[in-house]
């Protein structure tokens, strides 16, 4: 993704929205193991949104963060073009992407708009390249 692509930004109406379908993924979270549930909904600049929510596992490390399974929802569905990710979990601050959250979406979403919210509807907007400074891609190969 061309980190010189024009800077867009939705609009309050259209974060909201995807906030409220990362809320109604995270309902369907499967975190018996660390009772954190998270959702996720990740925008293209078409307007098609892709949700997602974390999905854990007995055996803990094969578990995924919602982000993940928005992004991998979507691309294997053979959308791009993503303009901005909404993340919803119940935490006394905003819930920032794991590290390799970030990552995966910097390959596949580039510096697009990061939506926090908690229950309170408090929230945080960030760029990817804020919360992934200095990124590792493939202008590095
Ligand atoms: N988790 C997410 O789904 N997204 C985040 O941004 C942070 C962490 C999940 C992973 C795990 O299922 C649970 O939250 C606790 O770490």
């Amino acid at each position: 993704m061309s980190p010189t692509r024009p800077k867009r930004r939705p609009s309050r109406t259209i974060l909201a929205e995807m906030a409220r379908l990362a809320g109604e993924a995270r309902g369907r979270a499967h975190a018996p193991y660390s009772k954190f549930r998270v959702g996720a909904a990740l925008k293209t600049r078409t307007g098609e949104i892709v949700t997602g929510c974390n999905i854990e596992n007995a055996s803990y490390g094969l578990s995924m963060c919602a982000e993940r399974v928005a992004v991998f929802k979507a691309v294997s569905e053979g959308l791009s073009g993503f303009e901005a990710i909404s993340v919803v979990a119940d935490a006394r601050r905003p819930t920032a992407p794991c590290g390799p959250c970030r990552q995966i979406l910097w390959e596949f979403c580039g510096n697009i708009v990061v939506h926090m919210v908690d229950l309170k509807g408090r929230s945080r907007t960030l760029r990817l390249s804020e919360l992934l400074p200095l990124p590792f891609d493939q202008r590095n190969l």
